[in-house]
């Protein structure tokens, strides 16, 4: 594969772009040297770059489009109704039938409000969940690395540059599966915290128990609990990570998954909580979520086309079978090569992300970049391993196959040092101080 137009174009990007790309997790120092610099076309989980070079994506638009790019129903859909015009004076009846759609699928939520991004809709989540409780706090769960581009978490970041102190002052932080921290941070801020912001789960599941006593301490506190459901919500289950456990929070927040890639999140939760951003109470107005292109009508009816097929068809269900045939298949390429310290498999099945480790078993950085760059020699892009409804068998074949030889070269640059197979330099995380 060679990458002449790509590399002449990131050259004018960085001159252009601060990062030369919009998005940090798309940006050049998250790929290998021996990477597509632009994609330029996708159809199901196939994708096209500047060169003409052909790859199987994960991840797809930042896990995003779960049915595939370029998918037909919700593509017609978008057209069909952009057609018609995509943003007028006054609300359009497509508003109301998407939410009740979405508001159809999420157990407990009464009401719901689209934006454009998930930090609109998690910084809304927050906003909402001060005024209603009069309190200042923000309780996070530190396990779990992404909330919002907004300063209340972006403050908490080693990124928190231009944030000031007094606003990072307000964000207290707590870990996953710890019940007794919450307790004391209950103890030490009493009548202080909004909210205890967390997903449903992430890598690790919850112990038994644990999300229902996080309830019960938000309840006994005066607490909202909000979920986030932006990574989890139409991919753990129709219904979120909250159905898939059972339990329903004051607030939660979607996005990604909803509109196949089509720029779409949403705030849903109680009624009482809700309508203060709306007309019919006499407390004090909450500002919430109003934003010219909050309901643009082509990105409502890909959202509509989308949940469609989510209902109709079992995506869910294939998310979940591919994802256990990836892990089966490399856990037994990772068993060839002696890998088991090093390589391997985290999460959900539907939500697939991997490890890379050193002879001492801590995380690398350079044999992350190492991977990546055998994996796309082979005609794979995978940053995670996360699957679309468009990956098919003969997909998860060819994957199977590039991800055993790319371990072939792992396991000797393990034994002999990356340096000898890496090309350029090393990955580095996304959010960091410097560069
Ligand atoms: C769990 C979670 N919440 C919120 C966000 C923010 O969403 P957006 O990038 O659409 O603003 C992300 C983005 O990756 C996320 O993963």
């Amino acid at each position: 594969m060679t990458y002449t137009r790509s590399n002449e174009l990131q050259k004018k990007s960085h001159t252009l772009i601060p990062g030369g790309a919009h998005t940090y997790a798309k940006g050049d120092d998250q790929y290998p040297e021996l990477a597509p610099g632009f994609l330029e076309k996708g159809k199901g989980c196939h994708v096209w770059d500047l060169d003409g070079n052909e790859f199987i994506e994960y991840g797809m638009g930042l896990r995003s489009v779960t049915l595939g790019h370029a998918y037909e129903p919700v593509v017609e859909a978008a057209y069909r109704q952009m057609q018609l015009g995509i943003n007028f004076t006054r609300p359009s009846s497509i508003e109301v039938e998407c939410a009740e759609e979405f508001l159809s699928f999420i157990d407990g939520a009464e009401m719901v409000k689209f934006a454009k991004n998930g930090s609109d809709v998690t910084t809304a989540a927050v906003k909402l969940a001060r005024a209603y409780t009069g309190r200042d706090l923000v309780a996070i769960c530190v396990d779990h690395p992404f909330f919002s581009v907004d300063d209340w978490f972006i403050g908490t970041t080693d990124m928190s540059a231009g944030i000031p102190q007094a606003v990072k002052d307000l964000t207290v932080k707590f870990h996953y599966n710890d019940i007794e921290e919450v307790q004391s941070l209950f103890a030490k801020y009493p009548n202080q915290i909004a909210c205890l912001f967390m997903e449903v789960e992430r890598l690790e599941p919850p112990k038994e128990g644990f999300l229902q006593q996080v309830k019960e301490l938000c309840y006994v506190n005066g607490t909202l609990l909000i979920f986030d459901e932006i990574i989890t919500g139409f991919r753990w289950h129709m219904g979120g990570a909250q159905k898939y456990h059972g339990i329903i929070p004051d607030l939660s927040t979607f996005g990604k998954a909803m509109g196949n890639g089509f720029s779409i999140a949403a705030l849903c939760g109680k009624r009482e909580i809700m309508e203060l951003g709306g007309l019919q109470h006499d407390r004090e107005k909450v500002f919430l979520l109003s934003t010219t292109f909050g309901a643009e009508t082509h990105s409502l009816a890909a959202t509509l086309a989308t949940m469609k097929i989510y209902k109709t068809e079992p995506v869910i269900e294939h998310l979940y079978r591919q994802g256990d045939r990836l892990t089966k298949g490399i856990n037994q390429s990772v068993q060839e090569h002696h890998l088991e310290e090093n390589f391997g498999v985290l999460g959900k099945p539907c939500n697939l992300l991997y490890f890379t480790r050193d002879q001492n078993g801590q995380p690398s950085q350079p044999l992350r970049t190492l991977f990546l760059q055998e994996i796309i020699r082979r005609g794979v892009i995978a940053p995670s391993l996360v699957v679309s409804y468009s990956h098919t068998d003969e997909d998860i074949d060819h994957t199977l196959d590039a991800i055993n030889e790319a371990l072939y070269v792992y396991r000797k640059a393990l034994d002999e040092g990356y340096e000898t197979y890496l090309v350029g330099s090393s990955i580095k995380p996304a959010v960091r101080k410097y560069n």
